[in-house]
């Protein structure tokens, strides 16, 4: 089985990656105080170092005060913060390796109480009152305003620190994901009603991080079908809804769609083989990147329900046939890469042997 097509170089305008693999974005609460300190930069350094091709950081908040929602994750504001990130960015390209930021909104998550203003409440599509106390706080036009702001400010801020992009975290029920899904979004404004309604904010919000970056800088944007709140929610039902939801999002600015889904090799919809890369691919004829339990025999949930489950090495056969296929072209590796920095020069050098399996153990340290 040749690997080739996963170590071949990808260009889009003036961003040019090393290979095909892509390391996921994945919170690690390794940054004390919001500030990414040596031993993140020494963990992204060591995954540039050993064949991936871009790096999206794990989520890091914005500049608005209720970004978080956990703790010690780091922050992408603040001259410190931002000096740190700087120093990432310099050793992964001391490597060859390239790097974007996941600009991330935890929305109506958040809870009172967590860092770095333990009284801010939530901030969502929807406002949540209990016991008459403000839980999560329904955006005005000018909350909305203003976290807009922060994101277009944060992509400025990683242009200007040398990132190579941002990936915009639109997925899995955060934020902008809240704003998408009618579940967390009954709004009867202009940001409410269909999906089309509910897409504006992040219209909006992409829109605004373009305007501030220029043309030429790479905007990913990650969505999903699935929420944390319900795993089996969707969006889109079908290929054409698809299309519609995306063009809107492509047309505002996106250059790359990283689809989120937990078994990269489950077909999106019925009467097709392809995962939701693939349509996205062929809908939108923007570059993807698939994701999801690549390299390993248990998906990402598993371990969380299943604390003593490991997931072992499988095989990587049926993800090359696809990509070799131009079904989508990048493939984002999540735990595979947290537990083994050097998985993927494994994977190019043929020593698949020496991978290691991932357990929940792997989240306790960061190598
Ligand atoms: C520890 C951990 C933290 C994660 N944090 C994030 C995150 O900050 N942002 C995000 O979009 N996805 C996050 N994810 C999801 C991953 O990016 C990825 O989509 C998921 O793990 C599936 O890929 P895998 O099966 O290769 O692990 C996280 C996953 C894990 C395991």
């Amino acid at each position: 089985m040749s690997v080739n097509a996963l170590f071949k170089p990808f260009q889009l305008g003036a961003l040019r990656l090393p290979s095909r693999v892509v390391m996921a974005p994945m919170t690690r609460s390794f940054s004390p105080g919001g500030i990414p300190a040596a031993k993140v930069i020494e963990y992204y350094r060591r995954r540039a170092a050993a064949g991936v091709g871009l790096i999206i950081t794990e989520g890091t908040t914005v500049g608005h005060k209720a970004a978080n929602g956990y703790p010690h994750v780091p922050r992408f504001y603040g001259v410190d913060a931002l000096a740190g990130w700087k120093k990432v960015v310099d050793a992964v390209h001391a490597e060859g390796g390239r790097i974007v930021p996941q600009l991330w909104h935890v929305g109506n998550v958040r809870r009172l109480g967590t860092e770095p203003d333990g009284d801010v409440p939530g901030y969502g599509p929807m406002p949540k009152v209990k016991d008459g106390k403000e839980l999560v706080h329904g955006m005005s036009h000018e909350d909305i305003a203003e976290v807009i702001q922060a994101f277009a400010q944060a992509a400025a801020d990683a242009k200007a620190i040398g990132m190579d992009g941002v990936e915009i975290h639109g997925a899995h029920g955060y934020l902008v994901d809240q704003f998408f899904w009618e579940g967390t979004n009954q709004r009867d404004d202009e940001y409410g009603g269909s999906l089309a309604k509910r897409s504006r904010f992040a219209i909006e919000l992409i829109q605004a991080v373009r305007a501030a970056v220029g043309e030429g800088f790479p905007i990913i944007f990650r969505f999903s079908q699935w929420k944390q709140q319900d795993y089996s929610a969707r969006l889109v039902q079908t290929p054409e809804a698809l299309g519609e939801f995306l063009q809107p999002l492509a047309d505002a600015g996106v250059d790359i769609f990283h689809c989120s889904t937990r078994r990269f090799w489950e077909p999106e919809f019925e009467g097709s083989h392809l995962n939701l890369a693939g349509w996205t691919r062929e809908l939108t004829g923007k570059p993807t990147i698939t994701v999801g339990s690549v390299g390993l025999d248990g998906e990402f949930l598993q371990f969380m329900v299943d604390t003593d489950k490991v997931a072992q090495p499988a095989s990587l056969e049926n993800l090359l046939t696809r990509l070799e296929n131009d079904e989508f072209d990048l493939v984002a590796v999540g735990r595979a890469l947290l537990v083994d920095p050097d998985w993927a020069a494994k994977v190019r050098d043929g020593h698949e042997q020496d991978i290691l399996p991932f357990s929940r153990e792997a989240l306790t340290t960061l190598v």
